[in-house]
């Protein structure tokens, strides 16, 4: 891509993202993911996010951004190592930058772009404003990186950002902090330090300066769209479907109770809620292709041979409705995940994180996000639509909703505190 020049973890250069994959995800696991100490991060997250919403007393609220802000605050305590107050307008606009960025990531015209970046570069459209946008939300990475270098205490890394400061040193003899210190400006201090780490001798860094920003900038990217997303469709559907919501609050209120916030423990003794979750990520198929392979060898597909070096665009939402492996694939089933008994049961053909090496490094913190967000928000809350919207269909009330173009459309109305 343009925008990375194969920088950071999310690089076609084979090595380089096997390497900082690994390092990556082991970090993530040393912060937290999957694991408690993450989990009460959420559990905080959740909990500002019922107080911003109980302030409203049930009037309207714009979910998207006020769900991209929770999303955002998790992945940037590990990353930067504090998160952002709701009222930071500058953080807002970031994130507008993270979410334009994804949108057009996503886009044909990105394609078209990374085709043939030399003429889309003087050409005037969308693409110019989402690259300045991303310019800046780099140097604000940039900035963050600096204070790191600056307030290092290697025995002792805060987030993510520090464990690749210490990997650096390790590695390629780190990050030169003293251009940071003498005050050069954002992109000569990213010029001059690859130059630098050139010149120390390792022909392919992994741990450049550059390779940090970008790593930051992918999962921020990644971590942050994805999962808010996929929240506020839950809320839609639960919206769309009150029974289910109905059904969802029962079981919290018969396994959590109203005096406590949910927990990741809680989740086996929640199968309905469970399933829930993951029939709404089934039916979620407004990201309808996956990145684009590449045919390792010949395939035989359906009578066709797919020949070895052939780009392949895998649809992983074909799999979510592929009357093969589901029942009833045209509609909201909680039981496609529940057995005989009522418990929860995995499905092989359920691929929301998708499959096989390059398949989502954030489940564990994505599922983690979903059940706990989901499940706080449920506890003290109903989510509904105003009647005239509740009769749209689906497809363009989740338009609408990414637009954020209904506002004063969607409620979360206190429920009644139970004794
Ligand atoms: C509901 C939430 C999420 C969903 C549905 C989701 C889904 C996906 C999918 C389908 C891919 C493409 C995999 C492939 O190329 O085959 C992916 C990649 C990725 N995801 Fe997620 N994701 C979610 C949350 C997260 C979170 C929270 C993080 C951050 C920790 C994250 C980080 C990434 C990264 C970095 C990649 C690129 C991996 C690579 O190229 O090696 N995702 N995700």
């Amino acid at each position: 891509m343009q925008l990375s020049k194969d920088y950071g973890f999310v690089s076609n250069n084979e090595k380089k993202w096997r390497e900082l994959r690994r390092f990556t995800l082991s970090t993530l696991r040393d912060f937290g993911m999957g694991k408690n100490s993450m989990s009460q991060k959420v559990q905080q997250e959740a909990q500002h996010l019922v107080e911003l919403l109980a302030k409203l007393e049930g009037g309207a609220f714009e979910p998207m951004t006020t769900f991209r802000h929770a999303v955002a605050n998790v992945i940037c305590s590990v990353v930067f190592g504090s998160r952002y107050s709701y009222s930071d307008a500058a953080f807002l606009e970031l994130l507008d930058a993270v979410s334009n960025y994804v949108s057009f990531f996503l886009s044909p015209l990105a394609k078209v772009y990374n085709t043939f970046p030399g003429i889309m570069d003087r050409l005037p459209g969308p693409h110019k404003r989402v690259l300045a946008d991303c310019q800046k939300l780099k140097e604000h990475i940039q900035e963050k990186v600096q204070f790191h270098q600056l307030t290092l205490d290697s025995s002792c890394p805060r987030d993510y950002i520090d464990c690749f400061l210490i990997r650096a040193e390790k590695v390629e003899g780190g990050l030169p902090s003293g251009l940071a210190a003498a005050g050069a400006s954002p992109r000569h201090t990213e010029s001059t330090q690859h130059t630098l780490l050139q010149e120390q001798g390792s022909p392919e860094p992994m741990y450049s300066h550059e390779d940090l920003i970008m790593s930051v900038f992918n999962l921020l990217g990644a971590g942050t769209v994805t999962t808010s997303n996929t929240l506020v469709f839950f809320l839609l559907m639960l919206a769309k479907h009150p029974h289910i919501q109905a059904k969802v609050q029962e079981e919290i209120d018969a396994v959590v109770g109203p005096g406590r916030a949910p927990s990741t423990e809680d989740k086996l003794r929640m199968p309905y809620t469970n399933a829930v979750i993951h029939e709404l990520q089934r039916s979620h198929k407004s990201r309808i292709e996956n990145f684009p392979r590449m045919a390792t060898q010949d395939v035989l597909f359906r009578g066709y041979t797919i020949p070895k070096g052939t780009p392949v665009i895998p649809v992983l939402s074909s799999v979510h409705s592929d009357p093969t492996q589901w029942e009833n694939p045209g509609k909201v089933d909680p039981a496609h995940f529940l057995d005989e008994k009522g418990e929860f049961r995995k499905r092989e053909a359920f691929m929301a994180f998708s499959a096989g090496k390059r398949m989502c490094p954030g489940e564990a913190l994505a599922r983690m996000e979903l059940f706990l967000f989901l499940t706080t928000l449920l506890q003290s809350f109903t989510f509904q639509l105003a009647t005239e919207h509740s009769e749209l269909d689906l497809f363009s009330l989740w338009l609408q909703m990414e637009r954020r173009a209904i506002p004063g459309k969607f409620f979360a109305l206190p429920r009644p505190v139970s004794s």
